[in-house]
């Protein structure tokens, strides 16, 4: 096990440089191999990872947790709720006290304007590697196993390749926009050139979109954005349609409400989808609401890939994992 990312933080989508992001892949890739042949992986042996949420999750827990034990550590599942964060615990008691417990530190935190700013005051008083399961900026995990997921669908060479990154209508809450964020950072660096696409009230971080026209201009990779859904779908390799909250209003008011529902025909359906190259793919993080945010038929569909995508998160957080924590 190659271990010369030992002791770094993972926080935002560039804090690993390109190449530290393709040695995580190829570690990745045979993590994924030795688990399909049934050989073991005790590169973390009698190493404990606190997992730290502020929010839900399903897969971001599920493969933490199983990745750890098949890497022959443990992972301890702590709620913020039960811990005395809301009696005094300030993010300098958490770095310090978990570093000393525990082997690495990682944490969920999507609230606006707060989760990243936590996260990364933890790693300031944390001696151990702290790890972002998804902040309010960024969501650096979710993007390594979609990177990854790509890399086995469309192979190694991305160039010239269009990856669509689309927000989406979604009526359950109102989702971070993490996901868009970080895809649009790191995908130029592959090759890959974005269209992003959405309505001019669901905009992205103007300081993330600066980032991403730099790392666009640096690899020299396409970089557009478009408030047209169809118009962004016409040729595209890669789909990936989601939904994401408004920087500005909240969909909790009258106002907001009505905002969403203005656009609630961005949907991925089977007649988008045709817009697209034939052989195009479909992503989505999950969850995803049915019927609403994509038909059951483009998800459950041939061209979908998300729960290759969703086991991918497993495969790639063992890597970063078993190279920082070793
Ligand atoms: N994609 C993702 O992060 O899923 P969870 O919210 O279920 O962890």
């Amino acid at each position: 096990m190659q271990t010369y990312l030992r002791g770094r933080d993972l926080i935002g989508d560039l804090d690993f440089s390109k190449e530290e992001v393709e040695t995580v892949l190829e570690v990745a890739f045979d993590l994924k191999r030795k688990r399909a042949l049934g050989e073991p992986t005790p590169y973390l042996r009698d190493k404990v990872l606190a997992m730290l949420f502020f929010f839900s999750s399903t897969r971001t827990r599920g493969s933490f947790e199983a990745g750890m034990a098949h890497l022959g550590g443990h992972a301890a599942f702590i709620e913020s709720r039960t811990t005395q964060i809301a009696h005094g615990d300030t993010p300098k008691e958490i770095g310090e006290i978990f570093g000393r417990y525990y082997d690495g530190i990682a944490i969920r935190h999507v609230d606006w304007g707060v989760g990243n700013k936590y996260i990364t005051e933890v790693a300031k008083y944390s001696r151990v590697p702290v790890l972002n399961m998804q902040c309010d900026i960024y969501h650096p995990f979710q993007c390594l196993a979609d990177l990854m997921t790509i890399f086995e669908k469309k192979g190694r060479d991305l160039r010239r390749k269009k990856m669509v990154v689309s927000w989406a209508y979604a009526a359950s809450y109102q989702k971070p926009i993490s996901v868009p964020q970080s895809l649009i950072l790191q995908m130029p660096r592959f090759g890959l050139d974005i269209v992003l696409a959405h309505p001019p009230e669901f905009r992205l971080m103007p300081e993330i979109m600066d980032m991403a026209r730099e790392q666009a201009r640096k690899y020299g990779t396409g970089f557009e954005v478009v408030d047209d859904m169809d118009e962004a779908f016409k040729d595209a390799d890669i789909i990936y349609a989601k939904s994401w909250g408004a920087l500005v209003h909240t969909t909790d008011t009258e106002e907001g409400a009505r905002l969403l529902q203005k656009y609630s025909n961005w949907i991925t359906d089977e007649r988008r989808m045709a817009l697209a190259k034939p052989d195009a793919i479909y992503m989505h993080p999950l969850p995803a609401d049915r019927n609403i945010e994509v038909t059951d038929g483009v998800m459950d569909g041939p061209q979908s890939v998300v729960y290759d995508e969703a086991e991918n998160r497993m495969h790639a957080q063992m890597a970063v994992m078993a190279l920082t924590m070793a």
